[in-house]
């Protein structure tokens, strides 16, 4: 449904009862919202066709005889499916409670018993027509994304890294722009968050693509065996070496050389490291003929380097050098937008998540990333019985904040939303996931109520 933004609102009451429809008309026409009115279901649906509706009210009775709500559920069917954006309130009376309660569980936006109350029903009329407006901005503006995020899915490699959020679509655009040069670069960010996927990209849309990529993982690895397997030994350079080496930095010359968990290279590799990374030069162990390569040299950690060079346990120099660029890797509950479609993903082909479950993954704060992520849904995998993941097989903890329903429709309030964020300390991610709201929806309803974005 296209609508001119600051055009007066239109509501479609749906009501074979003359007289409400005519209250209605007038309580609206107070609050500058137009009406149209249908007398019948039929009516209604032709209505939708020609007019822009931004709400709906329906009636859940009909025929002067029914009074089981089945025709209100047919109507509000038929609307959900044509137009499921489109706000739908139903007007019911004591009897039908259950239905209406049903009818908002698949979908419908709220219900009110007659008689209703004037003032509960303007603001839930303009709270819903509102949020359907945000929700159109909201979509305008992810296709303006889609469209960022596909040109870089059809114009670089981006090695299967699945991304919905801006802040990976940012740290992909970045990772993408400096792959063809050869400078350094340090990708930081916790754990499982897919730091060596990033590095990945920056190999396969370098200009060295087609030469090794070598990686070492330097945390690994003990420190009397680091300078072997990085410089290479000739035979008999220690106990244990029978044959001839060749180092890591030899074996990726030409190419890209991955230094994973650099924060926990001992100091004496430190120095090797940074003689390399200065000069190209390094030797053999058991050898003094210098060696010479070209190497480029992309780093991680999910260390805090400026610390550790606080404490005397990495040295600034060599940082320095590493970091050229830095490319930071958000953690996944700060970027909430990519834990569904990854969760998917992950799933083997014709598996489904319930709602519920989908909620669970939303709320779970993943102190393991995407590996975590990746981790519970092969589990639950295997646990579901009919290639249906429940929140049962995701064995997530209960989250440690319950959701806030303050009413069927969780929309907050700004008393509500103010009272969360202070509890929350104005952590925004920590906010939006007790909300289920992403972080731009917060901050839309932060903007919305003029909340300040820091406190
Ligand atoms: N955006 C993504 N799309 C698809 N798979 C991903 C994505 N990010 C991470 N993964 C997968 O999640 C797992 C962890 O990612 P990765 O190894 O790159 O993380 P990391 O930050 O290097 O982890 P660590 O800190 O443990 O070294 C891998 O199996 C990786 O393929
Ligand atoms: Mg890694």
């Amino acid at each position: 449904m296209t609508k001119i933004t600051n055009a007066m609102n239109q509501v479609l009451i749906i009501d074979d009862n003359q007289g409400i429809a005519n209250a209605l008309e007038v309580l609206f026409s107070l609050y500058d919202i137009q009406t149209l009115h249908a007398d019948t279901p039929e009516t209604g649906v032709e209505i939708l066709q020609s007019e822009a509706v931004d709400l709906v009210i329906q009636d859940m009775n009909f025929s002067v005889d029914t009074t089981s709500g089945k025709e209100g559920e047919t109507l509000f069917q038929q609307i959900h499916e044509k137009y499921p954006d489109l706000p739908v309130i139903l007007l019911t009376a004591w009897g039908n409670l259950e239905m209406a309660v049903k009818l908002v569980k698949s979908g419908a936006s709220d219900y009110l018993t007659k008689p209703w109350d004037d003032e509960k029903l303007i603001t839930t009329v303009k709270n819903l027509i509102e949020l359907s407006e945000l929700r159109q901005q909201t979509s305008a503006l992810i296709s303006t994304s889609n469209h960022r995020a596909q040109s870089l899915s059809e114009n670089f490699d981006l090695c299967g890294t699945l991304f919905n959020s801006q802040e990976m679509l940012q740290t992909l655009t970045m990772a993408t722009q400096i792959a063809h040069s050869d400078i350094p670069v340090l990708i930081t960010g916790p754990n499982g968050s897919g730091k060596e996927k990033i590095a990945e990209v920056i190999q396969a849309n370098s200009s060295v693509n087609d030469k090794p990529f070598v990686k070492v993982n330097v945390g690994a690895l003990p420190s009397e065996l680091l300078e072997a397997e990085l410089f290479g030994a000739e035979a008999g350079a220690f106990t244990g070496a029978q044959k001839k080496r060749t180092g890591r930095f030899e074996a990726a010359n030409g190419g890209t050389l991955f230094l994973d968990e650099i924060g926990n290279l001992p100091l004496s590799g430190q120095i090797k490291l940074l003689r390399v990374l200065q000069t190209g030069e390094f030797e053999r162990l058991g050898s003094s003929k210098t060696h010479k390569v070209n190497v480029r040299i992309v780093s991680a950690t999910n260390a805090n380097l400026l610390q550790a060079i606080k404490e005397g346990s990495f040295r600034e120099d060599l940082y320095y050098r590493l970091n050229v660029i830095e490319i930071k890797v958000a953690s996944l509950s700060s970027r909430d937008d990519d834990i569904l479609p990854l969760a998917i993903n992950f799933m083997p082909d014709n598996f489904t998540l319930s709602r519920h479950a989908e909620q669970r993954l939303l709320q779970h704060n993943w102190p393991g990333n995407v590996r975590e992520l990746e981790n519970v849904i092969r589990r639950a995998s295997l646990l579901a019985t009919d290639q249906h993941i429940r929140c049962e097989n995701l064995g997530l903890p209960e989250p440690d904040l319950p959701p806030v329903k303050n009413s069927h429709q969780a929309e907050p309030d700004k008393t509500t939303l103010l009272e969360i964020l202070t509890q929350n300390k104005f952590n925004i991610s920590q906010t939006a996931r007790q909300l289920s709201l992403s972080r731009q929806s917060l901050y839309r309803r932060m903007d919305k109520f003029s909340i300040p974005r820091e406190k």
